[in-house]
């Protein structure tokens, strides 16, 4: 029996990437039933279509920010999972309803959810509210200079979610996952990713684009580590008041990820192609997890090269032409439609 078992769960913007998989794995968990929050801003029901068969998953296709709809809900749940949420580069053109999704909603949940009694509200935060690594791996304690709206609204959230716990005792705990990869996540529009991306463009025959010199580097970490780890804090106590980094703890630049998703492909022929820095774009960032693996007992499973081999063939293999996907890749998705650059 899990802590989970017979609870019933809420997860804001579950019909995400991360949402969907954190769905899917709390299914394992044995909960009563598993309501999903989510206006389909950038999730789909088709992220769910398997979850949605089990009678225990209802979609509710409402934006989260519409609190008479949320009190409703959250007086009939015990666990809140809030990953609902609006992107990094969404946040370059539209910084204000960045701000109000991010951090705004996050505070006006976590009041709801305190006055509806809640038992546990796993906040999702992200990696991007450090900024660039001052020293690698970061531990919790690395300062935290966002370098970007979502970073500075996602540290708000998180600030708000924090202040919940040491005023009211309300029992919370902040997640911070580093990048995520994996099936289902998204190469279109300004949500697009750049492994995704760069798969998208493979698999058309097209080099690989990388902004900069290619040497800003990540922590990728695949998406069923990151749900396994958010699942973890859920149902430690010693979780409780505490922010967590969830990494693989491994430091991928962007040329290495260029570099396998064409030898994945066998493309070796095609050569990147360099261009300008993205505006805000970190250096770097890399996990340290020591306090996840001791308080929760969590360590990630997936290698990156296993992991971008499943994405490339999912990918391959998902029905959609390469040519069709690469349609709706956004090249420059930081920049809004009609409005030129800074
Ligand atoms: N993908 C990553 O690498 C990564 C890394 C660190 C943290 N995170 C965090 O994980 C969470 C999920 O991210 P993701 O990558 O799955 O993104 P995603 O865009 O796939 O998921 C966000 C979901 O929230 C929904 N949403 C947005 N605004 C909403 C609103 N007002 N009401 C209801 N639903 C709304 C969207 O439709 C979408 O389904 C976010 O909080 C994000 O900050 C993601």
């Amino acid at each position: 029996m899990t802590r989970l078992e017979g609870t019933r769960v809420l997860v804001t913007g579950g019909a995400g990437f991360i949402g969907s998989h954190l769905v899917d794995a709390l299914l394992q968990q044995g909960p009563a039933d598993v309501v999903v929050v989510d206006d389909l801003a950038t999730g789909s029901r088709e992220n769910l279509a398997g979850a949605l068969r089990d009678p225990r998953v209802r979609l509710v296709e409402r934006d989260a920010r519409d609190l008479d709809v949320m009190d409703d809900l959250l007086g009939a749940t015990d666990v809140v999972f809030h990953l609902a949420c609006l992107g990094v580069r969404h946040s370059l053109h539209d910084p204000r309803e960045n701000h109000e999704v991010n951090a705004t909603m996050t505070l006006e949940l976590l009041e709801s959810a305190r006055r509806a009694g809640i038992r546990r509200f796993v906040h999702v935060s992200s990696s991007e509210v450090y900024g660039s690594a001052q020293y690698a791996p970061m531990d919790e304690g690395h300062p935290t200079f966002p370098e970007t709206v979502y970073g500075a609204a996602k540290l708000a959230g998180e600030a708000y979610a924090r202040a919940a716990f040491r005023t009211h005792g309300f029992p919370v705990s902040v997640v911070r996952p580093f990048n995520a990869y994996g099936l289902r996540s998204h190469f279109e529009g300004d949500s697009g990713e750049v492994l995704p991306r760069t798969i998208v463009r493979v698999l058309a025959g097209e080099p690989p684009l990388i902004y900069g010199d290619g040497e800003q580097s990540r922590d990728f970490t695949h998406v069923t580590d990151t749900a396994r780890g958010i699942i973890a804090v859920a149902e430690s106590d010693d979780a409780i008041g505490r922010t967590l980094n969830v990494g693989s703890g491994a430091d991928v630049t962007i040329n290495d990820l260029a570099r396998i998703v064409l030898s994945v492909a066998g493309a070796t022929g095609l050569s990147p192609i360099h261009l300008e820095p993205r505006p805000g774009d970190v250096r770097r960032l890399l996990a340290d997890s020591t306090a996840m693996r001791r308080l929760t007992g969590f360590s990630p499973r997936v290698a990156f090269a296993d992991g971008v081999r499943e994405l490339f063939e999912g990918m391959r293999d998902g029905g959609l032409p390469p040519e069709a996907m690469l349609a709706q890749v956004e090249e420059r998705n930081w920049v809004q439609e009609g409005v030129p650059r800074a």
